[in-house]
């Protein structure tokens, strides 16, 4: 599973033979340039898993539901789930949260939307957790995160995203679960992957570098690098030429 925002990148990955593209709420920092995923809205996640939708022929299109569009209550988290599929094109909807949500999973499910569970690291819970709060270190927590699993998959949630989450932990849990587990810095014992696009191909979008990602190319530095030639090009007269006009 990989992240696209947009067309020609979704385009790209779909080509690559990935299996599920993700239009992740991550499309908060990683499109829009905002610091986190609490202010995308539902416009704003529907505007771009459509533009998603248009360059997804064969992998599976799933699309975060954002904060606030599923917390308010079991109806419009309905509407606004329905609206991914419906108008967006989404073959699935994710939403952050444990065994709370498994009622609204299976009302979900029940009207015909797939659901994947997301656990472990909760970006759109950093305000009350006090920040990007790392899940299942202590046994209490643990407990928990493995009843939450089992709790979404009861529910009917067909695979369930564990972010950061220590890999033992999420090795046991993917053993113990029928559905499969995608895993993010959560290690091997995941049933399947996902990273963010802009990390993979070195985007640059941030300075830092996460521990759990891998840059398998530096596309920042190759579009600098076309940029700035173009631009010195433009300034020294090397480009345009007679070939790049027309008679
Ligand atoms: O929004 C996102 O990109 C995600 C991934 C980190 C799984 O939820």
């Amino acid at each position: 599973m990989l992240t696209a925002y947009d067309f020609p990148t979704a385009k790209l990955v779909d080509d690559a033979g990935v299996d599920v593209i993700l239009v992740g709420d991550s499309l908060g920092q990683e499109e829009l340039g905002y610091d986190s995923t609490l202010p995308v809205t539902m416009e704003e996640m529907l505007h771009h898993v459509k533009a998603v939708r248009r360059g997804t022929k064969r992998s599976l299109l799933l699309a975060d539901l954002p904060f606030l569009s599923y917390q308010i209550s079991e109806s419009e988290a309905l509407r606004n789930a329905g609206r991914l599929v419906q108008e967006g094109g989404a073959n699935a909807v994710k939403l952050e949260g444990g065994s709370e949500y498994a009622p609204l999973v299976r009302r979900l499910v029940l009207a015909g939307i797939p659901v994947v569970g997301h656990m472990g690291l909760t970006p759109q819970y950093q305000n009350v957790l006090g920040g990007m709060r790392v899940a299942g270190r202590s046994e209490a927590d643990a407990a928990r995160l493995r009843a939450d699993a089992l709790a979404l998959q009861e529910a009917g949630a067909f695979a369930v995203v564990l972010e950061l989450v220590p890999r033992m932990l999420a090795a046991e849990i993917s053993r113990s679960l029928v559905i499969p587990t995608v895993g993010i810095g959560s290690g091997p014992g995941c049933d399947g992957q996902v990273l963010v696009t802009s990390d993979l191909i070195g985007l640059r979008i941030r300075k830092t570098r996460f521990r759990h990602s891998r840059r398998y190319a530096d596309v920042g530095e190759i579009i600098v690098n076309a940029v700035t030639q173009y631009r010195d090009d433009v300034l020294s007269g090397a480009f345009p030429t007679i070939e790049n006009s027309i008679d």
